[in-house]
C-alpha cells in the first residue's frame, strides 16, 4: 500500500515527483519522500505527514536535478516517521529505494545484512532492498538490482536510483502495479496512470517480474533473466480531467455525480433492451460452461463485497444458482468448499486488494473458474481471471468508493442476463434489461434531490451512531449506507436486517437515534412498516426511502425520500445513491476529511 514515482527527463524533476505523489495519495498518506540525482549528489529528503509536510521542507531545494524518485506511503511495518518514511537509502548513502508491497523474508534478509556488517536505521520492510543493492553492487546499477530480485520474496514495485547513476532509475514489479510512461525524451514511473497524465497518455503496463530500465535513450523492458521484451503501448483512454475534480469541493462529490454516465458506459454496447441479451466481450462462458455452473463463491471485500451481496439476492432469485457471500480475508483461511462447479465471482474497484487476490488464487487451485468484475485494465485481478468485465467506472479517487459500486452492481445485472440466456432459463431477461436501460436517468433524478440531502445530514450530523435497516436487497444496501458513513463522517453506523431488530440491535436505540429505513421492496413493505415503529416507540427518528406512492410509509416515518419507481430487482441501483449523498454532507458537515478518512486508503494491497 503505497504509492511510487519516477522521472527521468529535461524537466525539473521535485514538480514532476511532487505532482505525481499528490495524485497517488489516496494510495496511503501518513507520509512521503523523494530523492533525486543533481551535481552534488544523491539527496533524500522525506517527511511524516502529509505531502504539505514535504513541500514545506523542501522549500525549493533540489530545484537543479531532473531525475528523481518519490513515495507516498501507508504504513505496514514501523510507524509513520521521518525515519521510516520513503526512500530509503544503503550504508553508504550511494543508492535510494522507494517501495510499495511487503518484503515477506525481510526479517530473514536483514540478519544476514547485519551479519553482512550493514547498518539499518528504520523499522522498515524496504530498507533491506537498498542494503541488497549495495551488497550486490559492482559498478552496475542495472545488474545490482536484478543480482538482488532472486532473494526477495514477497509483493513489491520498487523504484532504485543510484549517485554514481546520474540518468539511470530502475523499477521492478512482482505483485504490485508498476506503470512506465512514455513521454518525448523523458520517462516517466508511477504505480497508478493519474501520476502520468499531465505529461503523457502512453503507458508500459508492467506485468510480474518485468524490470524497467529508464536511461536517456528511453526506457527498455526486460525480463528476470535479464532479456529484452516487446512491449505493447497501452494507450490511456481518459483525461487529465476525469482524474481532477472538476470544479467539485471534493473527489467523492464528483464521482457520485459521474454515477449516471458511469452507468451509461458499462451499460453501453452490452445491453440489448429489447431481446434482453447481452454482449460482455471479455466473458467467454459457453452455454454448456455456463450449465455446468453449480454454485457461485464471492470473492470480494469492503464495498466490492456488497455489490456481490446484489448478487446473492438477485442471482439466486433470478439463476436458482446458490451465491455464497463471504469477505474474501475470512474465505480464504476457511478452507472453502470449491471445484469445477464452482464460479468464483471476484469484484473488485482496484483490482489488487490483497485479500481478493488470494482468495482468487485460491479458489483457482480448487478448481473453481474465476470471473471478475474489475475498474482497472490490467490489474492483477483482471489478468488473473478466466473471464473479466470491466466496470467503466473511470479512475475512482476517494477512498470511499461510489460510482464504482454502482457500476459493480450493474455487472451483476449485466451477467445475471449473460449466465440466465446461456443456461437457457431466462424469461425475465427482456423486461430486466429494458427497466435496466433507463437506470442511469433514475439515478439523475436523485441526484437532483441533492439540497434536501445536506438538509437531512445535518439531522443526523450531531450524533454519535445510526442504524440502517433493510430487509432482503434492501439489506445489501444498508450495509453499504453504514459502510460509507462510518468510513467518511467517523460515525458509528450499523447496518441491520430489520427482523433481526429484535434481537439485540434495538437496545441501542434511544431519544433521537438517527435511523435510515429502507423499504423499496415491494412484497416486504408491511415488515418493513412494524420495524419502522418498533424503533419510533424506543424514540428513533426515522428517515425512510420509500419507492414513489409509497404512502402508506408517510404515515410512519419522521421524514420520507421518494425515489422514482423502478422494477423491484434493480432498486439498489438507486437507492445506493441518497444514503452515498447522505454520508458525504453529514461528513463534510462535521470537518471530516472527506477523500482521504483517516486510517484508510484507496487501494489495500496489504493483508
Ligand atoms: O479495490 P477493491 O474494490 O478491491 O477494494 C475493496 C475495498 O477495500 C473497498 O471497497 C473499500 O471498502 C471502500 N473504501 C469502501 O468505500
Amino acid at each position: 500500500m503505497c504509492g511510487i514515482v519516477g522521472y527521468l527527463g529535461h524537466r525539473q524533476a521535485v514538480p514532476v515527483l511532487l505532482q505525481g505523489l499528490e495524485r497517488l495519495e489516496y494510495r496511503g498518506y501518513d507520509s512521503a519522500g523523494i530523492a533525486v540525482i543533481d551535481s552534488s549528489g544523491l539527496k533524500i529528503t522525506k517527511s511524516a505527514g502529509r505531502l504539505t509536510e514535504l513541500k514545506a521542507r523542501l522549500n525549493g531545494h533540489l530545484d537543479g536535478a531532473t531525475l528523481g524518485i518519490g513515495h507516498t506511503r501507508w504504513a505496514t511495518h514501523g510507524r509513520p516517521t521521518d525515519t521510516n518514511a520513503h526512500p530509503h537509502p544503503d550504508c553508504s548513502g550511494r543508492f535510494a529505494v522507494v517501495h510499495n508491497g511487503i518484503i515477506e523474508n525481510y526479517q530473514e534478509l536483514r540478519q544476514w545484512l547485519k551479519a553482512e556488517g550493514h547498518t539499518f536505521l528504520s523499522e522498515t520492510d524496504t530498507e533491506v532492498l537498498a542494503h541488497l543493492v549495495e551488497h550486490y553492487y559492482r559498478g552496475d546499477l542495472l545488474q545490482a538490482v536484478m543480482a538482488m530480485l532472486p532473494h526477495v520474496k514477497g509483493s513489491y514495485a520498487v523504484a532504485v536510483i543510484g549517485k554514481d547513476h546520474p540518468r539511470e532509475i530502475v523499477g521492478v514489479r512482482y505483485d504490485s502495479p508498476l506503470i512506465v510512461g512514455l513521454g518525448r525524451e523523458e520517462t516517466f514511473l508511477a504505480s497508478d496512470i493519474p501520476a502520468l497524465l499531465p505529461y503523457t497518455k502512453n503507458t508500459y503496463i508492467l506485468d510480474n517480474g518485468e524490470v524497467a530500465y529508464l536511461s536517456p535513450e528511453g526506457p527498455r523492458i526486460l525480463d528476470g533473466t535479464g532479456h529484452l521484451k516487446q512491449k505493447q503501448v497501452f494507450h490511456v483512454s481518459w483525461d487529465l480531467e476525469a482524474a481532477e475534480k472538476g470544479g467539485y469541493p471534493h473527489f467523492m462529490l464528483k464521482e457520485i455525480h459521474e454515477q449516471p454516465r458511469a452507468l451509461r458506459d458499462t451499460l453501453a454496447g452490452r445491453l440489448d433492451p429489447a431481446s434482453g441479451r447481452v454482449k460482455l466481450d471479455g466473458v467467454r462462458l459457453t452455454p454448456e460452461e455456463a450449465k455446468a455452473i453449480r454454485k457461485v463463491a464471492l470473492i470480494a471485500c469492503g464495498t466490492a463485497s456488497y455489490a456481490g451481496m446484489v448478487a446473492k439476492y438477485v442471482w439466486e432469485k433470478l439463476l436458482r444458482l446458490p451465491v455464497e457471500f463471504d469477505v474474501a480475508s475470512e474465505l480464504r483461511y476457511r478452507q472453502p468448499l470449491m471445484d469445477e462447479g464452482t464460479l468464483g465471482l471476484v469484484i473488485s474497484q482496484s483490482g489488487e486488494t490483497a485479500d481478493t487476490l488470494a482468495g482468487l488464487r485460491e479458489a483457482r487451485r480448487l478448481g473453481a473458474r474465476i470471473l471478475a468484475v474489475t475498474n482497472v485494465v490490467g490489474s492483477s485481478v483482471a489478468r488473473e481471471a478466466d473471464d473479466v468485465l470491466y466496470t467503466w467506472a473511470g479512475p475512482e479517487i476517494a477512498v470511499a468508493s461510489t460510482k464504482a459500486y454502482l457500476t459493480q452492481v450493474a455487472a451483476v445485472y449485466l451477467l445475471a442476463l449473460y449466465l440466465g440466456t446461456a443456461r437457457g432459463e431466462a424469461p425475465w431477461a427482456a423486461e430486466l434489461a429494458r427497466e435496466l436501460s433507463v437506470t442511469p436517468s433514475k439515478v439523475e433524478e436523485v441526484l437532483a434531490l441533492e439540497d434536501r440531502f445536506r438538509e437531512l445530514a445535518a439531522r443526523i450530523a450531531p450524533h454519535e451512531h445510526a442504524f440502517f435497516l433493510g430487509r432482503g436487497l434492501d439489506y445489501a444496501v444498508a450495509l453499504e449506507g453504514a459502510l460509507k458513513l462510518k468510513e467518511i463522517s467517523y460515525l458509528h453506523a450499523e447496518a441491520c436486517p430489520a427482523g433481526e431488530l429484535k434481537h439485540g440491535p434495538l437496545a441501542l436505540i434511544e431519544d433521537g437515534t438517527p435511523v435510515v429505513a429502507l423499504v423499496t421492496q415491494e412484497e416486504l413493505v408491511e415488515k418493513m412498516l412494524s420495524n419502522i415503529r418498533e424503533v419510533k416507540a424506543r424514540g428513533a427518528w426515522v428517515l425512510a426511502l420509500a419507492l414513489e406512492g409509497n404512502r402508506a410509509v408517510a404515515a410512519e416515518a419522521d421524514c420520507v425520500l421518494y425515489l422514482p419507481r423502478l422494477h423491484n430487482l434493480l432498486t439498489p441501483l438507486v437507492s445506493v445513491v441518497p444514503l452515498q449523498l447522505l454520508a458525504y454532507y453529514t461528513a463534510a458537515a462535521r470537518g471530516c476529511s472527506v477523500d482521504k478518512p483517516r486510517n484508510l486508503a484507496k487501494s489495500v494491497t496489504v493483508e
